[in-house]
């Protein structure tokens, strides 16, 4: 629910567990003066003032010298004016100056929650409120409309940003933050998730320390490195206690998240696009949308905060083209096979895996061009008719007739040299003028802020997706950007190539599901390269990790889990010793773990015994049955995969509480091991429930006392317990 008292100018966002408050004080300057547990009334006697040496003050309060943007909590800060934190609007002005002075001039409130055009945002009907807010830097005039979608069951607050220029002269956006978060206080943990291909993701937290401190990319995607998901908590918070605050950008490309713990132990969190190499030209009556952002605050620990995240996230964020239906279980050639398939190795690796129960196979890299190493053919996208003879037109009813589906693998934003695509269009690839342009995967970049380049790439890609049923796409994209320099726009624009190139990205991805509404999208960049909350609204699943190692992905996953949901993790059971350590797994661990994912398989089926066959019957048959306890259940983190403890778990809970999943991985053996339990987390305590069909145990029991774990012998052993109430 959000009041507006336009009297006094206060606008409160109350959600179901939240309340989020700013006001505009008496010089306009919009103020934040709450963001915490539900709380009535005017908040801003929390606000103080008091003069402090060497601070300005503006000039309406020139004879106030307690009045100083230098230490008020903002709303949005504004730069060179007096305000010296993270700033999160910077106008270079036509006189040349870098500054920007916001002042209040308006608000409106509707039902409902806003769009964003071309970009991805948060989406729904009534159960949504919208407030915008609008501030206005007179001398500059440029008008800054800020939005706030409430959606109060899921303590949901998301927040964007359009910039107008209303003046007559061009202004340049030098920086244009989409969310700034003020704080009365500094005693906070940072948690950010980092990591590199192979290892994506991992928390990483420490109590915020005086100056600036955050994470980001200029790497054109979000990254493998840092994610644009971070975390604000208390420091005793753990995963069922404690104030958290969640921040999710989304947007796929260069990113920033910065805190800034500041004098007076105030904090102030700033995210948004990165202002490395960015900086947007403003023309007259032109006007610039930064990304949404998500905001999640949780009274009551961690794990309540991933939970709201995870149902906003498969309610409100994603457009499942399957929504409502299971997805398929799938089989994946690319560990199997790498480059070396063709069509009689695809019906065969179905003709095997349609008998488990799998459903779906997905042709990886290699099918089309002159592609039979990584070295060429990304560009041309034309099946390869050595290898797929009579093109997908022959081969999708032979997979179909098998009782399987088809998908298939592109990479759209990518170029070979060695390809007929760079040979007629060498321009076409993001390059600086007279340098060498580094390679990465020996491949280079499209120049994806070119509306022509992305219109060449679809068509080719179109004609591909109509000739046969396909009902899968895996979009990659397997390198950082690097020489970003655009033959199409003139030099004083180059600093928008790298936001463009990501609205290309964005406008590709949503005609593809407009004109394929039944064709389901994963994404993928050299695994989870691009694992953020805005290519979520196009691709409901992505490509966790080209790291498939079960034990590694306990890490990856559970990383992952604090924001983003089950059914969004790419996860598949491959061979061992696995591709990216070497490692040995049972194959029930593997699956116990690629379970708490979209599920799936990468490994040749027929090179598996009949003992593995059968445990694959089985895991698929069970995967199907617990579908939606696994993928919609409330996903609770039993214990950290980064403790020094002997095994990881995890549970997923019916949201009626009468089922629920328990899993566990071993991760470290000795002889002699102690006797342990497990305390579970999420079940009616009022309730008895059976344990994989036995037995009586008491809900309150299992949670106080928990569940005798059995004494695991060999390594990395998994358990999985299926809990309904009687
Ligand atoms: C990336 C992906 C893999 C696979 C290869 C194909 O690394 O993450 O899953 O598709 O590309 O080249």
């Amino acid at each position: 629910m959000i009041l507006l008292d336009k009297e006094n100018k206060i606008f409160t966002l109350h959600t179901q567990n939240t309340t989020y408050q700013m006001k505009a004080d008496q010089y306009n300057v919009l103020i934040h003066t709450y963001y915490g547990p539900r709380t009535d009334g005017d908040l801003s006697y929390l606000i103080r003032y008091a003069d402090r040496a060497c601070a300005p003050n503006p000039e309406e309060a020139c004879l106030d010298r307690t009045y100083s943007l230098n230490t008020l909590p903002q709303e949005y800060s504004t730069c060179g004016v007096g305000d010296f934190r993270l700033p999160s609007l910077e106008l270079e002005l036509p006189c040349g100056s870098c500054s920007a002075d916001l002042r209040y001039t308006g608000c409106e409130l509707r039902r409902g929650k806003y769009a964003l055009e071309g970009l991805p945002a948060f989406w729904g009907g009534d159960e949504w409120e919208t407030l915008t807010v609008t501030l206005e830097d007179r001398a500059a005039q440029v008008s800054v409309e800020m939005y706030y979608g409430v959606l109060e069951r899921y303590d949901l607050i998301t927040r964007a940003v359009r910039v107008v220029n209303q003046g007559t002269e061009t202004v340049r956006l030098r920086q244009c933050a989409s969310l700034c978060l003020d704080f009365l206080r500094s005693d906070l943990d940072l948690i950010t998730f980092n990591g590199c291909h192979l290892m994506e993701r991992s928390p990483d937290r420490a109590p915020l320390r005086s100056g600036v401190q955050g994470v980001g990319s200029v790497r054109g995607t979000s990254s493998h490195q840092h994610n644009p998901f971070v975390v604000l908590c208390d420091r005793d918070a753990n995963e069922d206690y404690g104030l958290c605050y969640g921040a999710a950008l989304l947007y796929s490309g260069n990113f920033q998240a910065q805190a800034e713990a500041s004098q007076y132990d105030s904090a102030r969190l700033v995210m948004g696009i990165n202002p490395y190499q960015f900086c947007w030209t403003l023309a007259p009556g032109e006007a610039f949308t930064a990304p949404e952002a998500a905001l999640i605050c949780s009274p009551s620990g961690l794990g309540q905060m991933s939970r709201q995240f995870h149902r906003a996230i498969r309610e409100h964020l994603i457009q499942d083209p399957l929504a409502g239906k299971r997805r398929p279980v799938l089989i994946n050639n690319w560990e199997a096979t790498y480059f070396d398939f063709d069509a009689e190795k695809l019906v065969n690796f179905a003709k095997a895996a349609a008998p488990l129960g799998v459903e779906l196979l997905v042709m990886d890299d290699g099918w089309f061009g002159k592609r039979d190493s990584d070295n060429s053919g990304l560009g041309d996208w034309v099946v390869n008719p050595k290898k797929l003879p009579g093109g997908l037109e022959a081969l999708v009813p032979r997979i179909q007739a098998l009782g399987m589906s088809f998908g298939i693998w592109i990479e759209p934003e990518m170029v070979s040299e060695d390809s007929d695509l760079y040979r007629s269009h060498p321009d076409w690839a993001l390059r600086i003028p007279d340098r060498a342009p580094a390679r990465g995967r020996n491949q280079l970049v499209l120049d994806f802020s070119r509306p022509e380049v992305c219109q060449h790439v679809y068509g080719q890609i179109k004609s591909v997706l109509s000739g046969a049923h396909i009902s899968y796409v895996k979009w990659d994209m397997n390198r950082s950007l690097s020489d970003v320099w655009s033959a199409a726009l003139p030099a004083d624009r180059q600093g928008e190539v790298f936001h463009r190139y990501v609205l290309g990205v964005y406008q590709l991805l949503d005609r593809l599901r407009r004109d394929f509404p039944q064709i389901l999208i994963e994404g993928c960049a050299g695994g989870g390269g691009r694992f953020d909350a805005g290519m979520l609204y196009y691709t409901p699943q992505i490509w966790c990790s080209d790291n498939t190692d079960a034990i590694d992905r306990l890490r990856i996953q559970y990383g992952t889990s604090f924001c983003y949901p089950v059914s969004t993790m790419g996860a598949h059971v491959s061979a061992v010793p696995s591709e990216a350590n070497g490692r040995f797994t049972p194959i029930e661990t593997r699956g116990t773990v690629a379970m708490s994912g979209t599920f799936g398989y990468e490994m040749d089926p027929n090179k598996t015994t009949p003992e593995e066959k059968e445990i694959i019957k089985q895991q698929v048959a069970f995967f199907k049955e617990h579908y939606n306890l696994i993928q919609q259940g409330d996903y609770y983190r039993l214990t950290s995969p980064f403790g020094s403890g002997p095994y990881t778990a995890w549970e997923q809970v019916s949201p009626d509480g009468r089922e629920a999943l328990v899993s566990l991985v071993t991760t470290s053996l000795q002889a002699a091991p102690p006797f342990r339990v497990l305390r579970l987390k999420g079940l009616d305590p009022q309730l008895t429930y059976q344990i994989n069909g036995e037995g009586a145990w008491p809900g309150d029991a299992l949670m106080n006392a928990g569940y005798p774990l059995p004494l695991f012998h060999g390594d990395y052993q998994s358990m999985q317990l299926y809990l309904s109430a009687v």
